[in-house]
Order: structure tokens, then sequence, then C-alpha cells
């Protein structure tokens, strides 16, 4: 019997209307577009508005769109995994609350957190499911309201996150397409650097740690800088070599977009020309487990079946982690 591969035949995403400058964002805070672009290298980001909508309406948003262009109906959809730091609530799962949306009802459905390696976590979960023949409709989405754990007081944060969300279909093929191979790693004693202080079960929510802004991202900017190059750039370089690719004949990196310089810095790891890197950091920032698949969904045109792609990421934990796939389809 062919061995069942987990192939990627769909992507939606979404991203919401209101934009917002690096130009507003220094009326805000002492910053510049200046010290924006040349640090961090983001022009825009988007923020979803309104009240009482949270990450389950921008990833039911990515969904609702792939399951209309991959021709999918919701009573088809067996498991649906959502990568998210922002979930709508502590519980239930923001996964539980995009399949009630559209109507998915009685799917394997549940949420990852793995920082802003989530979305690759997540396919790769969801690639054994399939592999193992025992899903034959998965759709991984990523989906996060940064805006709503962002301190608008901290310059060194604020400029750099934004909302919004992707999703892919994975389905099983006998044919020598989808993913290929995966390292994902981990350890804690990044946890430090990145994270949320106030909000868990070790510091519950109260006057005083919303009077201590301990709800909002918690960064030291230079560590995760640091880890996030370094690492980044080891896994993707490894799957790499232990796969027999060379950046010449890799087609394309999607990286996790955080920082410019930190995409930039990964790609000359990797040895591999920018126009081969997917980027579009300037116009969304770092929307945390939505980065990966709006690039996916933003390049989809220019995709052709075969290539061969490397996604690559690191996150609050820390995590990080590189995946390679053969794209499965012809751009459309
Ligand atoms: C946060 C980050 C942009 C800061 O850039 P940096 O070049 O490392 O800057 P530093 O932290 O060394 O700070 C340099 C100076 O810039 C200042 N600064 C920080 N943010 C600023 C802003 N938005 N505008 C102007 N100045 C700013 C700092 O206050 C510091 O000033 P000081 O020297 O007077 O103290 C950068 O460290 C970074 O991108 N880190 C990784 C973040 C990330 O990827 N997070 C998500 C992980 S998934």
């Amino acid at each position: 019997m062919s061995k069942i591969n987990a192939v990627i035949t769909g992507v939606g995403g979404y991203v919401p209307d209101y934009v917002l400058t690096n130009e507003e964002l220094s009326r805000m805070v002492d910053t510049s577009d200046e010290w924006i672009i040349t640090r961090v290298g983001i022009r825009e980001r988007r923020i979803l508005k309104g009240e009482g909508l949270g990450s389950s309406d921008m990833g039911a948003e990515a969904v609702k769109e792939l399951l209309r262009k991959t021709g999918t109906p919701p009573e088809e959809v067996e498991m649906l995994i959502c990568a998210t730091v922002t979930p709508d609530h502590v519980f239930p799962a923001t996964a539980n609350i995009i399949s009630d949306k559209l109507d998915i009802r009685n799917a394997h459905s549940f949420d990852i957190n793995a920082g802003c390696s989530g979305f690759l976590y997540a396919l790769d979960t969801a690639a054994k499911f399939i592999e193992s023949g025992s899903k034959k409709k998965v759709i991984v989405v990523g989906a996060d309201k940064m805006s709503s754990i962002t301190d608008y007081t901290d310059r060194a944060t604020c400029v750099i996150f934004g909302d919004g969300a992707g999703a892919v279909l994975l389905e099983p093929t006998t044919e020598d397409t989808g993913l290929k191979d995966s390292l994902l790693q981990s350890d804690g004693f990044g946890r430090v650097h990145l994270h949320m202080k106030a909000g868990g079960s070790v510091k519950p929510a109260s006057h005083e740690t919303v009077d201590n802004r301990e709800h909002f991202i918690y960064q030291d900017g230079r560590q995760v800088f640091k880890n996030a190059v370094s690492k980044m750039a080891d896994v993707a370089v490894e799957v790499m070599e232990r796969n027999g690719i060379t950046s010449e004949t890799l087609d394309w990196l999607v990286p996790h977009q955080a920082n410019m310089r930190i995409i930039e810095g990964t790609a000359q790891r990797m040895g591999l020309d920018k126009s081969k890197v997917m980027i579009n950091i300037q116009r969304y920032g770092n929307t945390t487990d939505a980065t990966l698949p709006l690039c996916l969904w933003e390049w989809e045109e220019q995709l052709k079946k075969g290539d061969d792609i490397i996604l690559a990421a690191f996150g609050a934990g820390f995590t990080w982690g590189a995946l390679y796939l053969k794209w499965g389809y012809n751009g459309k």
C-alpha cells in the first residue's frame, strides 16, 4: 500500500479593515516611522475593532473562505485545530467557537498554544492524523487578536503586533506531495523573556494586576531577538540538510513574521536569495499564529505543484521549528 501523505489543498485568510500606521502610533507613544521601519520593518498592521469581537471571528472568516474555495461542506470537516495565544476565553477552546460559528458539528476540535510557533505545531499534529488514516479533512487555523494583549503605552511592543487569521485544509494523498519532514522544539528557559504576567492560575486577574498592566505582552526584546535568529535558522538549515535541499533547489521559505531583521538573518544563514522568501510583515506586523498561513494565502497564486517549501517559526516558550513540505497544487 502506498504511504499516505498529508497535503495542503487550500488556503483561506482574513485581516481586519482597520489599518494602524506608524504615523498613528507615533502620536500614541514616543516612536517614529523611521525607527520602526529601520529596526522592525513594519509600516502598518491591521486591528480588529468592534465590541465583542475576538480571535474566533477572524478565524471563522478565514475558514469560511477556505470552505468556499475548496468546495468543502462543513459537515465533512472531521477535525479543526486552532493555534492561538489570544483565545476568545480561557475556555472553551477557540476551535470549538469557530466550529460553532460555521456549523461544523461533531468535529474533533481543540486549541494549541505554542506561542508564535503554534501554527507549525498544529500543522504537524494535524498531519499525523491524516497520515495515520484516522482523518481525511482537517482544518488548521492560526488566529490572533494581538491588539487585545498589546500595551499601547509600551513603545517596544506596540509597534510590532497586529491582528489576523489564516487557515489551511489538509487532506490525504498518495502522490509525492505534502508534509515531508518536521523538526519542532521548545525550551522553557525562555518563558521569562516573553509572557503575560497575570491572568492565569498562578496570578489570577485582580484589581492589582490590572493596575500594574500585567495583562499585556511582556517581552525582553533583545533576548527574544537573539534566540529567534539562531534557533529558527538552526532548525531550518538542519531540515534542509537532512532532506538534501540546497539554497538553489528550495523554492520558498515561509518565515514567521516577527521582525524584518530576524527574517533577513534567517534567510542569510540558509544562503537564500530574498526573492525566495515570503515577506508581508510591512503590511501586517507580527500576527503571531496567523503569519505563516497569511503568507501562504497571499502567495497561493504563485505556488506550483511540487514546489519545495520550508516553513519556520520562533515564539514564546521558547518554541521553534521548521517544516518541509512539497506543495500540492498549481496556483489558484
Ligand atoms: C523589540 C525590538 C524591536 C527592539 O529593537 P532593538 O533594536 O533590539 O532595541 P533595544 O531593545 O536594544 O532598544 C534600543 C533603544 O530603542 C528604544 N526603543 C524601543 N522601542 C522603540 C520604539 N518603538 N521607538 C523608538 N525607540 C524604541 C529602547 O527604549 C532603547 O532605548 P534606550 O537605549 O534609550 O534604552 C527587537 O528587540 C525585537 O524585534 N525583538 C524581537 C521581538 C519579537 O520578535 N517578538 C516576537 C517574538 S515571536
